[in-house]
């Protein structure tokens, strides 16, 4: 088989298939990438899965190429491109998944599958199916969304919590049931269903993971003009197993690379489809969750007595989340810049994702350690929820800053520990 598109989802897929047996061709455009895969180094970071890269290449199952030529041969091939965010619109920007079709069309002249994973808006599946068809081409196209999460990349893509097969024939059902057989086996749903379907179910899920978040941090405004405790909700709610305790942590709201575009990607399908109350709806998530930002940095101009001017900020975290290096909309690196942008001095650590952060933003400071990026500051945010940060001793970081004040973005310190070390604790 074969896979298109070497980033988070693709490298992950690619490895996965190879480690269930399958003989594995990966392919990207981008040779710089290509060269580090095929020398076993993983292009970012993720958890476990620099190992399993490894054990594939050397095993023979795994190879990488850039050349469409080289993979036309392939009985199946997996569509792994990004999707992201078209620049000045809330659309997402196709252009990758239309020119990997393309380049397939072009090239499978025996019967085969095509099956995208990328996240699309509905629609596109039908579209790429006629573009496939178009060309003469003899593959059928399905829809199999993925649905990894960064940090656990090899969990999600070994032992997923389903598989959704969008198909037009049994005969691509049952060629995607042979391909994910062990996964079945050892226990993962399969729901089959159209193109279209497929391609909602993704969507909805992650627009409705942010919704847990937005929902969570409505709640946590009323608590806080109302003295109530948004923890205490948080914990009581989730007890209750129709909504589930995941993902109502209140804090500094989603980012990354996929809640945030695929949010913004509903809104413009429901505003497409004129269904103007959805489109509302939606929209509203992505709004909440941007003042999550804005509340921060005020929290944090208030610790500072009113402005960042001339003030020393260290931001523990750059990460979008825990667990990666990827920085792509990330609500930490958000409020970093533009407390620099208000004249503070910002220092960032983050245990693993400075270098990424450094490339988009070289004009804010990092630090390597904890104590570097807190000496003499006069304000400490906590914005990444690393456990490492948990962990932080107050007492030692007391002789280290200029001023006792930290903003606790995501809810991870416990404010009396902090309090009783005589630190101003706001969260
Ligand atoms: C998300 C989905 O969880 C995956 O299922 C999906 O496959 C993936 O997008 C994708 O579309 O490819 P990911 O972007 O890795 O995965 O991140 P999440 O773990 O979903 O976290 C998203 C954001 O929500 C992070 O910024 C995180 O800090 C934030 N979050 C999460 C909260 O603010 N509160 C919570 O309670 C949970």
């Amino acid at each position: 088989m074969s896979v298109i598109g070497c980033g988070y989802l693709g490298a992950s897929h690619a490895v996965g298939m190879a480690q269930l047996g399958h003989d594995v061709i990966a392919l990207d455009i981008d040779k710089d990438k290509i060269a580090a895969l095929s020398a076993c180094e993983l292009p970012f970071f993720e958890p476990g899965l620099g190992e399993l890269l490894r054990k594939s290449v050397e095993s023979g199952r795994l190879r990488f190429t850039t050349s469409y030529d080289e993979i036309a041969g392939s009985d199946v091939h997996f569509v792994c491109v990004g999707t992201p965010q078209l620049a000045g619109s809330f659309n997402a920007d196709l252009r990758w998944v239309e020119s990997a079709f393309v380049e397939l069309a072009q090239r499978v002249t025996e019967p085969a599958i095509i099956v995208g994973r990328s996240t699309v808006p509905v629609g596109t599946a039908r579209r790429m199916a006629d573009v496939v068809r178009g060309h003469g081409s003899r593959a059928e196209v399905a829809w199999n969304p993925e649905f990894l999460r960064e940090g656990r990349a090899v969990e999600d893509t070994l032992q997923p919590a389903r598989l959704v097969f969008g198909v037009e024939s049994p005969q691509a059902e049952q060629l995607l049931r042979a391909v994910y057989r062990p996964i079945i086996e050892d226990g993962s749903p399969v729901v089959v269903a159209d193109y279209a379907t497929a391609e909602l179910v993704k969507v909805s899920a992650n627009a409705f993971l942010a919704t847990k978040i937005s929902f969570i941090n409505a709640i946590a405004q009323i608590c806080e003009a109302t003295g109530a405790d948004v923890l205490r909700i948080a914990e009581a709610l989730g007890y209750d197993n129709r909504i589930g305790r995941d993902f109502l942590g209140p804090g500094l709201g989603f980012g990354g690379g996929c809640l945030p575009k695929d949010i913004r990607a509903l809104y413009a399908c429901a505003a497409d489809l004129r269904l103007a109350d959805v489109a509302t709806f939606i929209r509203q998530i992505d709004v909440i969750n941007a003042s999550r930002r804005d509340r921060a940095l005020s929290l944090g101009r208030e610790l500072l007595g009113g402005s960042y001017a001339e003030k020393r900020v260290c931001v523990l975290g750059a990460a979008f989340k825990p667990n990666t290096d990827d920085v792509r909309d990330s609500p930490a690196l958000a409020v970093a810049v533009a407390a620099h942008q208000e004249g503070a001095r910002v220092v960032v650590h983050d245990p693993v994702a400075t270098e990424s952060a450094r490339g988009v933003h070289p004009e804010i400071e990092y630090a390597d350690r904890i104590v570097m990026a807190a000496r003499d500051a006069d304000l400490i945010m906590l914005l990444t929820d690393w456990t490492d940060f948990a962990d932080i001793d107050p007492v030692q970081l007391s002789g280290v800053v200029r001023c006792r004040n930290m903003l606790d973005g995501r809810n991870v310190l416990t404010p009396e520990r902090w309090r009783s070390a005589g630190w101003t604790y706001r969260a």
